[in-house]
């Protein structure tokens, strides 16, 4: 179960500010549920939980072949890639991981990555599942044309459409051209889900299936959330985050950090942060999202954070129970003075830096936002998913922009495709030119 605890945040609020909040939260919220806000198309997210189960069966079946390669590779970018990587990291062991081995690429342009891996896969068996929902997409499509390539001069033709699972839009798209003219197995991604709000389909599902994770415990999680928070009111978990969030904007916090104390958590952040940041980042309006891993981060962010310009709040993730935790042991000599600490577990000496840091910061003139789990498996995960799913869409219809589309992300393609002249951009590749010149 989610608390958020805002604590920490009370004396950068009056006892109204939140309440005032709560009647725009419940009509955003009923403007969700009636389907009438902005980007209504764009809904899916919203009864995953409900609607993914029938096809978990075919998902896990296709996991289990896919798992009997050494290494999977996983072509995707942004919603295509975020939500898998950050189960991956949450959920598995940090070494010794069981499985094949799932490296992801097609996030980015990088030639020396691409030439490293294929090097790195020259003797080992893999499989491919390249993910896109529009199949049009530059990133994953360079690499999944270098990797479908490779594969099919390591294994023949015939064979490697075995190993190549696609997961892209029913009929539109080059991949999805690409999928009928060579017969490859595939994946739907429903039209009403959008990228970032894609984890609960196979976009993120198969390649979590594969390294392991129990995605119908992941499931159940989403399903419980979605009963949890259908609450209209303040005392729901999200109405209390999105009203604490809203009220530090507008009082001039512009930038929310997403803190959290377990580098399992790093993609966490980073799919939050892609989740919150093209959805409210429009129309000249929304919180810049950052993050960072504590205590990591204290020894470089920490100074700016507790004494830089204040136009920033924290919110930390605070997972109760770790995985796994041991106690410090007092030492004959104690010459590195740390006998102090002994009877304290290394969770328990974490959580005091999380506590001493919240004080701090506190002091500094940063408000903190505490969002609270028992600890982190897929059920917790599930939840978390859904949590900040449904937080990201009342914000933004709070903030009075549209949640589920990402207009901006268009221009910087817009101006790559003109530069390498793309075909069907002549125009636009002759004003670049004469900007640059
Ligand atoms: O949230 C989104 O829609 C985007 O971030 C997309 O996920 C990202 O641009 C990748 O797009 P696609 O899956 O079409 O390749």
């Amino acid at each position: 179960m989610i608390n958020v605890d805002l604590k920490y945040m009370q004396s950068f609020v009056e006892e109204d500010n939140l309440k005032q909040l709560e009647e725009k939260i419940i009509t955003a919220h009923k403007d969700l549920i009636a389907r009438v806000g902005k980007g209504s198309d764009f809904l899916g997210w919203l009864d995953l939980p409900d609607t993914i189960g029938d096809s978990l069966d075919e998902i896990n079946t296709v996991a289990q072949l896919l798992k009997k390669v050494d290494v999977l590779l996983v072509i995707g970018i942004g919603g295509s890639y975020l939500g898998a990587k950050a189960a991956l990291e949450a959920l598995n062991p940090y070494f010794n991981r069981k499985g094949p081995e799932i490296i992801f690429v097609g996030h980015h342009i990088s030639s020396a990555y691409m030439l490293e891996l294929k090097r790195y896969l020259e003797n080992k068996t893999f499989a491919i599942n390249v993910i896109s929902k529009s199949g049009t997409t530059t990133e994953p499509a360079i690499a999944f044309r270098v990797f479908k390539e490779m594969l099919e001069s390591k294994v023949g033709k015939a064979a490697s459409k075995d190993l190549i699972v696609a997961t892209t839009d029913e009929n539109k798209g080059a991949l999805r051209h690409l999928v009928n003219e060579e017969d490859y197995q595939s994946f739907v991604i429903p039209d009403n889900v959008g990228g970032r709000y894609s984890i609960f389909t196979a976009v993120g599902l198969l390649p979590i299936a594969v390294s392991g994770i129990d995605i119908n415990a992941m499931i159940e999680g989403a399903k419980e959330a979605k009963e949890t928070f259908s609450e209209l009111s303040l005392d729901n978990p999200v109405y209390k985050y999105v009203a604490a969030r809203n009220h530090l904007y507008n009082t001039g916090k512009k930038i929310e950090m997403f803190i959290h104390y377990d580098p399992k958590i790093q993609y966490l952040a980073e799919w939050w942060k892609q989740l919150f940041g093209e959805s409210e980042g429009k129309d000249g309006k929304g919180l810049f999202v950052a993050s960072a891993g504590f205590t990591t981060d204290l020894h470089s962010l920490g100074q700016y954070i507790q004494d830089g310009e204040r136009h920033l709040f924290e919110t930390v993730l605070n997972i109760k129970t770790p995985t796994e935790d041991f106690t410090i042991e007092k030492n004959e000599d104690d010459l590195d003075g740390l006998n102090y600490l002994d009877g304290y577990s290394v969770d328990e000496v974490n959580k005091q830096a999380m506590l001493g840091t919240l004080l701090a910061h506190n002091d500094g003139g940063v408000p903190n936002i505490v969002i609270e789990i028992e600890k982190m498996n897929e059920k917790q995960f599930g939840e978390l998913i859904y949590f900040y799913e449904l937080s990201c869409a009342l914000s933004g219809y709070v903030l009075g922009v549209n949640p589920f589309d990402q207009p901006g992300v268009e221009a910087y393609k817009k101006n790559m495709f003109a530069l390498l002249e793309k075909p069907g951009f002549e125009e636009e590749t002759k004003a670049i030119k004469k900007r640059i010149k």
